[in-house]
């Protein structure tokens, strides 16, 4: 990269000048039909320490996994990185890293270091080519851990700043954050949005989650708007001091905790959650018929079902200390909804893991089912201090909002007794 080398050369002058080390590589496209991998390596194996690159805008086509190892730097992405889909060589296993330790998922590209900034600055980021795999998954098994890859992994980050990143079709989840801590993501859109006519109506793009947090402390999501058929959120074992806010859900299953106890030989905490301003959004159907819930928690038994990652249960933990606030939720179909019976079977034992202290706050918009609330918590562990303050979802065409308790030790603040009668 002679252009890299150029500009290091003047940034060394500079830097002796500054008095300061950082080394500057700048890159463009290299154009239709050519493969940019090599140059975007190259580029953040020279600059990507102690210095700062620069993408021009346009496609870099990326033909190979990709890990991007970052130490004090920042990287200006204002084109994207394309992901070509050759399906058949990424779900080869040599062909993408299993750094996400739950469900054994895949990464195609994987961001790793500390204090560094990522800034797309809203005209850049992925392209996944998520049609493409969409088509093709849309008559075969999906299966957890099947080696779909993840688009945008963040793994072993500390002090990361992720900003106004775009992920456009997303093959499947949009982005991980995982064995990380104190990672700031502001602006990120993904958008998983089927355009075969051959599937209007279905739901083809499961499992296209936005983004899944695990064994992660102090992660924060601000103006995030997502598209996709799954979980726009799904907040996984040992997330600790997540803090959410102006979170746009267009589509699928909602903003969900878990699942959760899915390793019996792993306890799953999620404590300190802080969510704010969330809005869940039903799509016309023919383009993403589910939009399931405004917030739902969920866990497995007690009792082992097969193995992950596509079985399992019997793992503990607790989750607790979890404000939902100013949430409007469009034609969800059930707005609040906690059940602990995630891939089990009716004569298994119950989840041992326990839900308290949720606090849900200012809640409007409109459901689907006349049932607003539904919490079934486990009898093992019952759940104590479930509070509402100002919740006023209402039930469809004028009938009496329902509110369901299952196991609730204590409940306050809603508008209507909340036992297990809860109006269907
Ligand atoms: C780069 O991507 C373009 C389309 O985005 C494609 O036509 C071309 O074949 C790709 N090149 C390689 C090397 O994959
Ligand atoms: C994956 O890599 C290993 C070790 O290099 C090799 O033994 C194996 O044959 C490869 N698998 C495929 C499907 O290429
Ligand atoms: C997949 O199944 C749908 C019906 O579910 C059908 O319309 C479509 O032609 C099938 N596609 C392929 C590629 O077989
Ligand atoms: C998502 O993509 C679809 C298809 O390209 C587009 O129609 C829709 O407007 C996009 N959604 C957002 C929120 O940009
Ligand atoms: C709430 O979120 C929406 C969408 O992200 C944003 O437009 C709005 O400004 C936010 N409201 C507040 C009070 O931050
Ligand atoms: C827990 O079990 C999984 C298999 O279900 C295994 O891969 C993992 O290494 C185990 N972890 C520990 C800490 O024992
Ligand atoms: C979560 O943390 C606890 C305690 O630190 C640990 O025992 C457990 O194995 C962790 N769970 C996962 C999924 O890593
Ligand atoms: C309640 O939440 C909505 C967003 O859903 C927000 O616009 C409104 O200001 C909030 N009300 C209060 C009293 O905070
Ligand atoms: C739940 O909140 C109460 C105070 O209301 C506190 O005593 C308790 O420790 C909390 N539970 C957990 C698991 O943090
Ligand atoms: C829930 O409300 C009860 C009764 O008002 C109160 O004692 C408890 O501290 C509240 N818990 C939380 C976590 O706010
Ligand atoms: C809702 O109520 C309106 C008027 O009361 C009625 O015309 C409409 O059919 C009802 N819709 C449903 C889905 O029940
Ligand atoms: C539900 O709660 C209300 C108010 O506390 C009470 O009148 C009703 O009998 C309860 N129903 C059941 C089945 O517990």
């Amino acid at each position: 990269m002679e252009r890299c080398r150029a500009l290091t050369t003047f940034t060394f002058l500079l830097s002796l000048f500054l008095g300061v080390q950082s080394k500057l590589c700048a890159l463009s496209p290299l154009g239709p039909g050519q493969d940019d991998t090599d140059q975007v390596e190259a580029a953040i194996a020279e600059c990507g320490q102690y210095g700062a690159v620069t993408f021009a805008a346009g496609n870099y086509n990326i033909t190979r996994k990709m890990t991007w190892n970052l130490v004090e730097s920042r990287v200006d992405l204002y084109g994207y990185l394309n992901f070509i889909p050759d399906i058949q060589y990424w779900l080869d296993p040599n062909n993408t890293y299993r750094v996400v330790f739950i469900q054994n998922q895949a990464s195609w590209f994987v961001v790793t270091g500390n204090d560094f900034t990522i800034d797309a600055h809203g005209v850049g980021g992925i392209q996944g080519n998520g049609q493409t795999w969409w088509t093709y998954y849309a008559n075969r098994t999906r299966e957890d851990g099947d080696g779909r890859p993840i688009a945008f992994t963040l793994s072993h980050v500390a002090r990361g700043l992720v900003k106004d990143f775009r992920i456009e079709a997303q093959p499947f989840w949009c982005n991980t954050v995982a064995d990380s801590e104190d990672v700031v993501y502001d602006g990120m859109y993904c958008n998983a949005t089927n355009t075969d006519p051959a599937y209007f109506g279905t739901n083809v793009v499961p499992n296209t989650d936005g983004i899944d947090t695990y064994r992660s402390d102090r992660i924060s999501l601000t103006n995030w708007d997502i598209t996709c058929g799954d979980d726009c959120l799904a907040i996984k074992g040992n997330t600790t001091n997540l803090y959410v806010a102006n979170y746009v859900c267009r589509g699928g299953n909602g903003i969900a905790f878990g699942s959760l106890g899915q390793y019996a030989n792993l306890s799953d905490i999620v404590d300190h959650v802080v969510m704010q301003n969330l809005t869940l959004l039903r799509l016309p159907s023919n383009i993403q018929p589910n939009m399931g819930s405004g917030v739902y928690l969920k866990s497995w038994t007690a009792s082992v079902n097969d193995v992950p990652p596509t079985g399992g249960g019997g793992g503990g933990g607790y989750v607790s200390n979890v404000v939902a606030k100013d949430v409007y939720v469009d034609q969800v179909t059930v707005p609040l909804h906690l059940y602990q019976t995630n891939g089990g079977h009716s004569n298994d034992t119950p989840s041992y893991l326990q839900f308290s202290n949720l606090t849900f706050i200012n809640w409007s918009g409109t459901s689907q089912r006349s049932k607003v609330v539904d919490i079934e918590c486990s009898a093992n562990a019952p759940c104590p201090n479930i509070n509402f303050s100002n919740f006023n979802v209402a039930a469809p065409n004028g009938t009496a909002p329902g509110y369901e308790c299952v196991n609730v030790v204590s409940e306050s603040g809603l508008p209507g007794p909340c036992n297990a009668t809860g109006s269907a």
